[in-house]
């Protein structure tokens, strides 16, 4: 299958893990070999309740049997994407209430930036350095990396940039900024947590200046840091929630969230200011509910801060300089890119899968599902001490 997988889908890069999937369940992916891999790493955070659970399974059967798409989004009411968006209203603070479904993170950041900018009247952007938003031309824009972006210029005008938790670049926000759009949890810079009440600080800075704060709880959010929402720790509520990725476990999804009377803005003059076939499928709202309700009926969220403790009293070690992160969303920060590179590639060796981060080269990810025992938690530490001590 790997020598097809070459050749006839497109590649991301030179050198994919390539590993021949099977089938998986829990905390394991299986190969064709037979072999089974233990998963730290949940899919980069999209297996929220790991791999096939049976509430999910069950959820995405059940509706399958009864319509699978019926119509472009936003023209039927369909009962999973009602129920589920109701249900996310109930569970965040207000005036956060109107959820618009989408495909992909990427895609909800496209609609929140529109919206910002339809709301505002403003074009001003502004995104952290480091940040990690998508790859579509929009969230793509977002990004400080030059060499990722130059060949692909031109891109969105009016992007200005300031360093995450420097309180000192929030003068940069004024009265010509739609929005400033961060991470919660910087994810690809190296799952760097805003400090000093620095979210609150933006938020007032943007209060005064009639800027919208977005959040992107894309990796963050449904529970992987101990809260459902990564913002709550912070005591800051965004204008905008961006959503996606463990939202559905495992299924593509998207979404943004916003009072009523700013997504109203985005229903008329025009009408339709964003329009997407697929967004609120009914099977993928169906996964969505199913993986919510299994959230809020559960101690999943909290145990994760549990979790998030034994890792780090079990990952002790001279090559692990710092852990970085919240709950289950960790970075093992090597002493070196090569440690960190090295590790990953070996733990596939031991059938312990390990992944990178984007921007931070020495860091090692942990994401694993939040369904994780610490039976399974204790046996991967080990092959990471092992590996560790054996370089
Ligand atoms: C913080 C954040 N925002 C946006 C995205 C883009 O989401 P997607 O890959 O679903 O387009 C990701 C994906 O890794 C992400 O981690």
């Amino acid at each position: 299958m790997n020598k097809d997988f070459l050749k006839y889908q497109a590649q991301t890069s030179p050198y994919p893990l390539g590993m021949e999937v099977s089938h998986s369940s829990g905390s394991y992916i299986y190969d064709t070999k037979g072999n089974a891999h233990l998963d730290f790493v949940a899919g980069v955070s999209a297996c929220t309740l790991g791999h096939c659970h049976p509430n999910v399974v069950a959820a995405i059967k059940e509706q399958v049997d009864k319509y699978i798409h019926v119509m472009v989004y936003g023209e039927y009411a369909q009962s999973p994407a009602t129920i589920y968006t109701k249900l996310l209203a109930d569970n965040l603070p207000a005036p956060l209430e109107v959820t618009y479904l989408v495909n992909s993170g990427t895609e909800a950041i496209e609609g929140a930036l529109k919206l910002a900018r339809r709301f505002t009247g403003r074009s001003e952007i502004i995104a952290a350095k480091s940040a990690y938003h998508g790859n579509t031309m929009g969230s793509l824009s977002l990004m400080d990396f030059e060499e990722r972006k130059s060949v692909f210029r031109p891109l969105l005008p009016d992007i200005y940039h300031i360093q995450f938790n420097n309180e000192a670049d929030l003068k940069k926000i004024t009265k010509r900024t739609a929005c400033v759009i961060l991470e919660t949890i910087q994810g690809g810079a190296g799952f760097i947590v805003p400090t000093n009440e620095y979210l609150k600080k933006v938020k007032q800075r943007c209060k005064d200046m009639g800027a919208l704060l977005i959040l992107d709880e894309i990796q963050p959010g449904f529970g992987r840091t101990g809260k459902l929402f990564a913002f709550e720790h912070f005591d800051c509520v965004p204008d905008i929630l961006v959503i996606g990725k463990g939202m559905a476990s495992g299924l593509p999804v998207g979404a943004f969230t916003a009072s009523k009377e700013i997504m109203h803005t985005l229903s008329e003059n025009p009408k339709m200011g964003h329009i997407t076939t697929f967004g609120g499928n009914p099977v993928i709202a169906a996964s969505s509910l199913a993986t919510l309700n299994v959230l809020l009926n559960s101690n999943l969220i909290t145990d994760t801060l549990k979790k998030e403790t034994l890792f780090k009293s079990l990952l002790k070690h001279p090559k692990i300089k710092e852990i970085r992160g919240k709950g289950l969303m960790l970075a093992l920060i090597m002493d070196s890119p090569e440690t960190a590179n090295v590790l990953v590639l070996k733990a596939k060796e031991k059938n312990l899968i390990l992944f990178w981060l984007l921007f931070e080269n020495r860091a090692v990810r942990i994401s694993p599902p939040l369904t994780i025992s610490e039976e399974e938690i204790k046996e991967g530490c080990t092959i990471i001490l092992e590996l560790l001590n054996a370089m």
